[in-house]
Formats: structure tokens, sequence, C-alpha cells
């Protein structure tokens, strides 16, 4: 199984996905700051894997603590979750996971070594719920699938984006693979950051998944020639009505789908969705440096002093998805009552 991160005796251990493709290397992160600057910097990026090592992060803050009494230790968790908070604002996950461990100081008992050990615990049970929820979720989105397709996806929302294992739309790809279904992908580069070409590309061909890389701007004509039938992707914030924010470039991939008749399919936990934010209007958008638009590895590919715009994802609204797969079964419109009622399962 492809390990995204890991909780050791060392620290928390993460694959350096700055350095992939072409290398593989796994560090070990001692401290809570540490952490929550390998989010920043997307070391670990992808909205369930943010989650995980928010928690994780969490832990091991707690863990290293000098703290005498509660009351310290109180005032250092708060400190830690803030700076957690601050890390990413558009994946929802990282702030589910960071309101679950707060849960999990508050209900444990004022004693600093129990506390400890209960947010170890629950590090490790979020990690352990996120693998599982990705099983899930390849198993519902896999038998979705047809017996023979061509799939397109777009960023990485696969084992890299999660704790390791199916990740959540390529979950649904290994899923129907696993049916021994014929499936093919086309992934999409996903600029500015590569995602796609970077880290999807890698981690399917990893498992000998028949994959093709195309630019971003491609998309369109291969719905035109019917080489693709049907779009899987992620999700970093799903609004209760099923609006979804994602990479940007979905929302325009979205709109491309509904003019082929091409099924659109979103594929995330239910730790994705935001039952407090009612539509994609109010999602935060997190905007990125000029450098990532301006150089591809270092290499500058625009006009010094050009304007420059990054958005890192954009909201396709509900009216463009056919389908959310979630752990707990596929939501079909309307979200609103669907997402509900499947996430009291
Ligand atoms: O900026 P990133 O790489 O963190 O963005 C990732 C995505 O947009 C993914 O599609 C999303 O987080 C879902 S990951 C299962």
């Amino acid at each position: 199984m492809l390990k995204t991160i890991e909780w050791t005796e060392a620290g928390v251990v993460m694959l350096d996905q700055l350095k992939l493709p072409t290398e593989e290397v796994y560090n070990t992160y001692t401290s809570y700051k540490e952490v929550a600057e390998a989010i920043t910097t997307m070391v670990i990026r992808g909205a369930p894997a943010i989650g995980v090592a928010a928690a994780m992060g969490i832990a091991l803050g707690i863990k290293n603590s000098q703290a005498a009494d509660y009351a310290a230790l109180e005032k250092e968790f708060t400190q830690i979750c803030d700076m957690m908070g601050k890390t990413r604002p558009t994946a929802v996950n990282l702030f589910w996971a960071i309101e679950r461990m707060r849960r999990k100081f508050q209900e444990t008992d004022k004693n600093v070594a129990t506390i400890k050990a209960a947010l170890e615990e629950e590090a490790k049970a979020v990690y352990a719920e996120d693998l599982a929820q990705c099983k899930a979720i390849a198993e519902h989105g896999g038998a979705l699938l047809p017996a023979q397709a061509t799939v397109l996806t777009h960023c990485n929302a696969g084992a890299l984006a999660v704790a390791g294992g199916y990740g959540t739309a390529l979950g649904v790809i290994r899923g129907a693979v696993e049916l021994n279904k014929d499936i093919k992908v086309l992934c999409t580069e996903t600029r500015p950051y590569l995602q796609g070409a970077r880290l999807t590309a890698w981690e399917l061909l990893h498992d000998g998944i028949d994959t093709t890389l195309i630019t971003d701007n491609m998309a369109g004509h291969f719905m035109k020639q019917g080489e693709i039938s049907c779009v899987v992707v992620g999700a970093d914030r799903i609004a209760a009505n099923g609006d979804t924010a994602n990479k940007i470039g979905t929302y325009s991939i979205a709109i491309l789908a509904k003019e082929h008749g091409i099924p659109f399919y979103v594929a995330a936990p239910f730790s994705t969705v935001d039952f407090n934010t009612p539509s994609g209007e109010t999602i935060p958008i997190e905007e990125r440096s000029r450098e990532e638009i301006v150089k591809i590895k270092g290499v500058q590919i625009a006009p010094d002093g050009i304007g420059v715009r990054h958005p890192a994802f954009d909201v396709t609204p509900a009216s463009y998805i056919t389908g959310i797969i979630t752990e707990k079964g596929v939501a079909e419109p309307p979200f609103e009552t669907t997402l509900k009622k499947l996430s009291a399962l």
C-alpha cells in the first residue's frame, strides 16, 4: 500500500510530495510547527491528507509539551490548533480534524498524561478511518463505473491526497479495476501546481493502471471526440447543497462534461461535507503565490512585472454534478436532501 503519512514513535513521517515524481523521499517531522509548515508548503496536500496531518501534528505537539498542569497544556493546545488552522483555508477536512481533536481534548479527564495518550489515539483513529472510508468509496464508486470506461480525473485525489491506499477519485478507479472492469484514465496535468502530471500520473503508473497524461486545455477536445466516458474528481469542501470546491479548473471540466452529456462524479469522505456552509458562495478560496504561475520548476515562463491571479480552487455548482460518492453510498441530486440522509447512516 502506498503510504502518504504515518505516525511513528520518532515523529510524523510523510512522503515529500514536492520531490515527486523524480524522488521518493520520506521525511520525519518531529514538531507540530514542522508539520504545519509541511501542510503550508504542500509537502503533504489533498483535503483528507491535510486533515490527517493536522490531527497528527496536534497530537505530536501535545506529546512534546513540557506543560506541568492542565491549564498550561490547554493554553499550548489552543496555540497549536490556531497554527494548524492557518495553514490552508479551503479544505474543510483541516478544520474538521482540528475540531475533532478539540472535542477529544475537552472530553478527556483533566490529566496531562491522559490527554497526551487520548490525543495520540484520536490522531491514529482519524488515520485509520480515512483508510477505511476510502476503501468504502472505492467499493461504491467502483460498482458505479461501467464495465469499460475512460475516466477523466483532475488534480490528485489519490493515495497521495489521503492517508494512503485507495484515495477518493482514484479510489473509484482502483475499485473498478479490482472488479476487473476495463478502465483507462486520462489525467490532466493540473496547472499550475501540476498535481496531475507529478502525482496522479506517478501513483497510477505505480499501480499499473492504464493512464494517459493530457494538458488541462485538452479536456473539451477529448470529450467532443467521444473519448471520455465519465469524470471523477475529489473535493476540498462540499457545501450543504452539493456545490463543490475542488482544484482550479474543475468547474470548467464540469461545464464541458454537461455540454457533452458525460457524467461528472465527485468522490469524497463525509469529513469534506460542510453542513455549516449552505452553498458554494461562501467557501473560502485560497490564493497562492505568483511564483507558482510565472515559474515552472524554477524556470521563468512569463515576463517580470506581469500581473498574476492565482486562485487555487474553484466551485462547481451542484447542478453540474451527477453524483457524490461517499463512504456511506452515492448521493444523487437533490444533494441538500440526499447528503443529509446519508450522513445520518
Ligand atoms: O492544492 P491541493 O493539491 O491540496 O488540492 C487538492 C485537490 O484539489 C484535491 O482534488 C482535493 O483535495 C481532494 S483530495 C482527495
